[in-house]
């Protein structure tokens, strides 16, 4: 990279300029790179804002009848990649002015009336934000319904439930499963709320303090699908705190997704064994013949990392910036581009892992029954049965683990002599609570463990998400 400037002036700025700028100010100062995707919606913010110059009479009917076509013919340009994006023209907003210039002559020079690229770009990343909001809240919805599905295919399939890690109590996998659904739908929920809140338009408030052409901001906002325009110019311009409520939301999915993906690394490692994933979201090892690697699921967990960093970026970015418009603001894309795009990728593994996975029944079965994880059951049916205060429950049935432990046996297979030495008042009917299946069975409080609620909640779940799909 050389320090020497390329002679020409900018062609926007050029009165005031006699020289244009060196290569490492360039190289600094552009952002046409990233700001690229945002030619869709700067093609939009342009149409709706010359239309409405020419409704209020501010430009000529003829003349944005010319801005208009132009501005077509730059779509279809783009869509077949026909463009050439230009680093000396900085930005997407640059980039397509000069092209109309190019293809309309004069009357491109009209469009930017009552408009500065402050107001143009907001408008643009507000639009592509707020559309970004809505591919995640469909993909975490399909998520949603892979896992409602695989819930209710696995509502009896009993599984240990850990806290600490620690063999606790026996659950369900469905009911495990529809956990994620419930955290999933809070964070869909959140990206619908940032949606409705950004949902206002910068347009018009041109450079940071409005305009004195008779502009209507309500016609722009319409037509750009905005509830209504931002009601402060210097707030429409400065604001990115709408990019950072989607990041925000994409944060705490992010750590959703990556605590499923960790359990998926545990439930697929042969230790565990609990769950299959398919070929098709599964490696091999290049030296170990019998791995089964689940890259993707370590992908997601670590893309957790990219999303909150981008978030992190975005907030040190805005932190303690002035009003109105400061350059900085140009690095809100690169951070909320990465950010939105590692979840969309992260969602749609998670989808495809979950959908084809397969649940090892008599190997979570088989887990479940380890680690005495009836052993509240026990307590519970001292309290029932007994009338003991659960204090007391909890100590003797301490004691029967402890015996069973040294005996080697599991809780159901000590034999009740045993017990009665604990506890003379023990009878053979607490065996009816010691198996896994009963102990889950009976978890038919509401949100509990039970097959009986599981099947219930995914039918529920199943209905609302095929309900919101039509
Ligand atoms: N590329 C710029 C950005 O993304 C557009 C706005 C530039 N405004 C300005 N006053 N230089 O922030």
């Amino acid at each position: 990279m050389t320090n020497k400037t390329d002679g020409k002036e900018n062609q926007m700025w050029g009165g005031r300029f006699s020289r244009g700028p060196s290569a490492i100010m360039e190289e600094i100062n552009a952002s046409i790179d990233i700001d690229r995707r945002l030619w869709r919606e700067d093609i939009a913010g342009s149409k709706a804002h010359a239309a409405m110059l020419a409704a209020a009479k501010i430009i000529s009917v003829k003349d944005n009848e010319a801005i208009q076509h132009g501005l077509g013919q730059i779509t279809s340009e783009i869509e077949r990649d026909e463009f050439a994006f230009s680093k000396a023209l900085e930005d997407i907003h640059m980039n397509i002015e000069a092209r109309l210039k190019e293809i309309i002559g004069e009357p491109a020079g009209r469009l930017h009336t009552a408009r500065s690229r402050n107001d143009q770009v907001a408008t643009d990343f507000r639009l592509w934000v707020r559309r970004a909001c809505e591919e995640a809240e469909t993909s975490l919805k399909a998520l949603m319904l892979a896992l409602t599905k695989k819930a209710g295919e696995n509502a009896d399939a009993v599984m240990p439930g850990f806290t600490h890690l620690q063999t606790a109590q026996p659950v369900t996998f469905g009911h495990h499963l529809l956990a994620y659904v419930e955290m999933f739908s809070r964070d869909a929920a959140r990206f619908a709320d940032a949606r409705a809140r950004m949902n206002e338009s910068p347009l018009g408030a041109a450079a940071l303090a409005g305009t004195s052409f008779p502009i209507d901001r309500d016609a722009t906002a319409a037509a750009l699908g905005f509830d209504r325009p931002c009601a402060n110019s210097l707030d429409a311009v400065s604001s990115r705190d709408f990019a950072l409520e989607a990041l925000s939301a994409a944060s705490i999915t992010a750590t959703h997704l990556s605590r499923l993906a960790e359990e998926l690394v545990l439930w697929t490692s042969p230790h565990f064994g609990f769950v299959r994933l398919s070929d098709a979201f599964s490696t091999g090892s290049s030296i170990m013949p019998q791995k089964r690697n689940p890259d993707a699921a370590e992908l997601v967990r670590a893309k957790a990392g990219r999303i909150i960093a981008s978030l992190n970026n975005l907030l040190i970015v805005m932190k303690g910036l002035p009003l109105a418009y400061s350059k900085d603001m140009q690095e809100d894309k690169a951070a909320t581009f990465e950010g939105m795009d590692a979840l969309s990728l992260g969602l749609a593994a998670m989808t495809g892992m979950i959908g084809d996975l397969e649940a090892n029944e008599s190997a979570m079965k088989e887990a479940a029954g380890r680690g005495y994880s009836t052993a509240t059951d026990l307590a519970d049916w001292l309290v029932r049965s007994l009338n003991m205060p659960f204090r007391q429950a909890h100590h003797v049935t301490g004691a029967a683990v402890a015996l069973a432990e040294k005996k080697g046996v599991a809780l159901d297979a000590l034999p009740l002599e045993d017990m009665q030495k604990i506890e003379p008042k023990i009878t053979k009917d607490i065996f009816s609570v010691l198996s896994v299946q009963a102990s889950v069975a009976s978890r038919t409080s509401f949100g509990g463990a039970a097959p009986a609620n599981v099947k219930r909640e995914a039918s529920r779940w199943l209905a609302a998400l095929n309900k919101e799909k039509n």
